[in-house]
């Protein structure tokens, strides 16, 4: 089994462990000069739910990517509202030709900090359930379960139109250039390594360019909570516990 992941905060990447396999990083293999055909028996993508659709990394990456397996299958984690992102997952990876037999989200815990604390959705953990969750969707793995294809109203379609586009507007790859870096910096250059997108450079200060993917990364895995937004909800941050801020360097760093 293959499964590519990409992972902020560790939520996609606890999921992929739990599944299992080998499993790839994405931000490794889009910067790979020629990207692989891909063969195995079972082939999976693991993400998480950024403004009701994949990260843009992501989706560039699905768009590039060719494999051939038995059984495929999508997981998108998410914190708060999947509402019909895969039914639009769906029909824009079959428009590009991949057919996924299984696909489910995952409630996690929320990490968008323009718009949740950390401290009261840490609070949350016990009711999403998402050990429960995650057991069942390593079952249907497992059972090679192949979902029913997602139908989409058209109600459906423009509620889904105007909640994407208010919470797209906040996303913009010059974002982190209102990221402000306290003098709680000790130039570890740990933000420089979790950032999927080469995008931060640790100078005589952390300098942040206009390729930001939005993930938050570097906010939340800071060692010493020196990078904040202007209107964050909160200061705490969020690392899932089953994962090591190692674990997250190997998966995202782009400087060699
Ligand atoms: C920029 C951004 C946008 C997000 N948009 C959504 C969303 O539309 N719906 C939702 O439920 N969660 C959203 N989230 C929360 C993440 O999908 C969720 O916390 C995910 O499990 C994080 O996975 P990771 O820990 O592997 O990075 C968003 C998070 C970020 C950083």
């Amino acid at each position: 089994m293959t499964i590519f992941y990409f992972t902020a905060t560790g939520n996609c990447l606890t999921v992929a462990k739990r599944i299992g396999g080998r499993l790839m990083s994405i931000p490794h293999l889009i910067h790979a000069p020629n990207l692989n055909f891909f063969e195995d028996d079972i082939i999976g993508v693991v993400f998480p739910i950024y403004a009701f659709s994949p990260p843009q990394m992501v989706q560039d990456f699905l768009k590039k990517v060719n494999w051939k397996a038995e059984y495929s299958f999508a997981i998108a984690t998410y914190g708060n509202s999947d509402q019909f992102t895969l039914q639009q997952f769906q029909k824009e990876m079959e428009s590009n030709g991949k057919h996924f037999h299984y696909l489910k989200t995952l409630l996690m815990v929320e990490n968008y900090l323009p718009s949740f604390a950390m401290e009261d959705e840490i609070k949350k953990i016990p009711k999403k359930h998402i050990e429960e969750n995650l057991e069942k969707i390593l079952d249907d793995i497992d059972q090679r379960v192949e979902t029913a294809p997602k139908t989409i109203s058209f109600a459906d379609k423009i509620r889904s139109f105007f909640s994407k586009r208010k919470v797209t507007y906040r996303l913009n790859r010059g974002q982190a250039k209102s990221f402000q870096v306290n003098s709680q910096c000790v130039k570890c250059l740990i933000c420089e390594k979790v950032c999927p997108t080469a995008n931060i450079q640790v100078k005589e200060h952390v300098e942040f360019g206009n390729n930001c993917e939005s993930c938050f990364a570097c906010l939340h895995l800071c060692p010493h909570n020196a990078i904040h937004l202007k209107n964050e909800k909160s200061s705490k941050r969020w690392i899932h516990p089953e994962v090591k801020l190692g674990e997250i360097v190997a998966a995202n760093n782009q400087i060699h």
